[in-house]
Parts: C-alpha cells; sequence; structure tokens
C-alpha cells in the first residue's frame, strides 16, 4: 500500500467540524460518513465524540488508507469502510442516526449528487439528521472569488466537478424528506447545512 494521503485542509477544518457535530450529533449513536477519503474526519471525531459509532464509507480505492489510519488510531468506535459509491448506492444495513459528508458534492458528479440526497434519506432513521460541509454557490452565485476560481480549477480537471447550487440541494433535500435546520458559517468560506429527516408522527 502506498503511504496514505495526508489532508491538510482536513486537519485545519477537524476542530471547528467537530465543534458543531458535538452539538448536532449530541444525541446521535450511529453515523454514517459518506465518502471519508483519508479517514481523518473519521478517527478525529471519533475520539471527540467516543458515544458515537462512526461508519466510514467511500469508494473502494479509498478503503486501504481508512483501514490503516482507523488501525493506527485504535478507535473502536469508527467502524471499517463500506463501499458506497454514490453513482449507484447499495445498502441494506440498519439505519442512522445521522449522516455526514464533507467535501463531496463538488467533486462527486451533478447525478451522484442526485443519488446521494435520496439515498441519505433512506439511510436516515425518522427525526434523523444529515450534516454536510463544503463551499457552495448561492443564489445563482458564487460566494466569493476563491470559491470560484476553485470551481473554475475543478471544471479543468474534470467537467463533471464543480461547486452544486445550495438552492439545488435544498430542492432535493425537501422533496425527499429532509427539512433544512440550520446554515453555519465555517472558515474558508465554507458551509456546514443540517438537514433533518421528518420526524416520526407525535415526535
Ligand atoms: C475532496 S475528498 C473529501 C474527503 C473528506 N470527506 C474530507 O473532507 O477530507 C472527496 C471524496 O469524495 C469521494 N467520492 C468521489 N466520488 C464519489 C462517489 N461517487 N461516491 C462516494 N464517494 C465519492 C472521494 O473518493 C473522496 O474521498
Amino acid at each position: 500500500m502506498a503511504k496514505p494521503p495526508y489532508s491538510a485542509a482536513s486537519e485545519r477544518n477537524s476542530e471547528p467540524i467537530a465543534r458543531v457535530l458535538q452539538h448536532e450529533l449530541r444525541d446521535c449513536g450511529d453515523v454514517l460518513e459518506i465518502g471519508s477519503g483519508t479517514g481523518q474526519h473519521a478517527v478525529f471525531m471519533g475520539g471527540r465524540m467516543p458515544s458515537l459509532r462512526w461508519q466510514t464509507s467511500d469508494l473502494q480505492d479509498t478503503h486501504a488508507w481508512i483501514r490503516s489510519l482507523i488501525e493506527t488510531s485504535q478507535r473502536q468506535n469508527v467502524l471499517p469502510p463500506l463501499l458506497l459509491d454514490m453513482r449507484a448506492p447499495v445498502y441494506r444495513g440498519k439505519s442512522f442516526d445521522a449522516v455526514y459528508s464533507s467535501n463531496t458534492m463538488h467533486i462527486m458528479s451533478e447525478e451522484a449528487v442526485g443519488n446521494m440526497i435520496p439515498f441519505v434519506a433512506s439511510v436516515l432513521k425518522p427525526g434523523g439528521r444529515f450534516c454536510y460541509y463544503g463551499p457552495f454557490k448561492r443564489g445563482g452565485q458564487f460566494t466569493t472569488e476563491s470559491n470560484e476560481a476553485f470551481d473554475h480549477s475543478l471544471r479543468a480537471q474534470d467537467a463533471l466537478m464543480g461547486l452544486r447550487e445550495l438552492e439545488t440541494i435544498d430542492t432535493m433535500a425537501a422533496a425527499n424528506g429532509l427539512r433544512q435546520q440550520r446554515i453555519y458559517a465555517m472558515p474558508a468560506n465554507n458551509l456546514l447545512i443540517v438537514w433533518q429527516r421528518t420526524p416520526a408522527p407525535g415526535k
């Protein structure tokens, strides 16, 4: 196995994300992460919130890195990755109290994002939360020049990548029973958005 990649951005944003998740996931047990990447967030959040069971997932080619980081960290509450590809997501296990993902929507295609939202709704328990961190366009505009430059650099690498419109994601979420609850402004012009699946009747 090649040396696992290290993400300087994950190192920087772990602490501010953890502060939000400690509040948003305070009543949660089982959390699914989509697109765990290097596994840095999984291990960091698992250490910060030991009562969570943090299920990692990603495309196959990242699994060896994620496994190796989990083993080194010895976090018992961070589980080895599932193969979850949002181009054709298949999952038949138990439901989750929350789903977390970061910096994935601008990497996967629009079509995969269009699969991800109903998939998230389908794996969440009623009342469960979807917490997503990353950069977005809002109202058809880039919110900063740096986000616009980032979008251009992504599209130059791969025409299917690029920043998504928050309003489009919200519309898709609402159509799948996920209501937007909160938007946190995060460092480096990112947002952390929290959607909640419609609670069960009477809750
Ligand atoms: C920029 S990395 C973000 C990793 C990590 N979440 C973070 O914030 O550091 C994007 C991640 O999305 C994953 N990804 C790309 N396409 C995907 C797909 N179709 N289904 C699931 N994950 C995907 C990549 O494998 C990668 O781990």
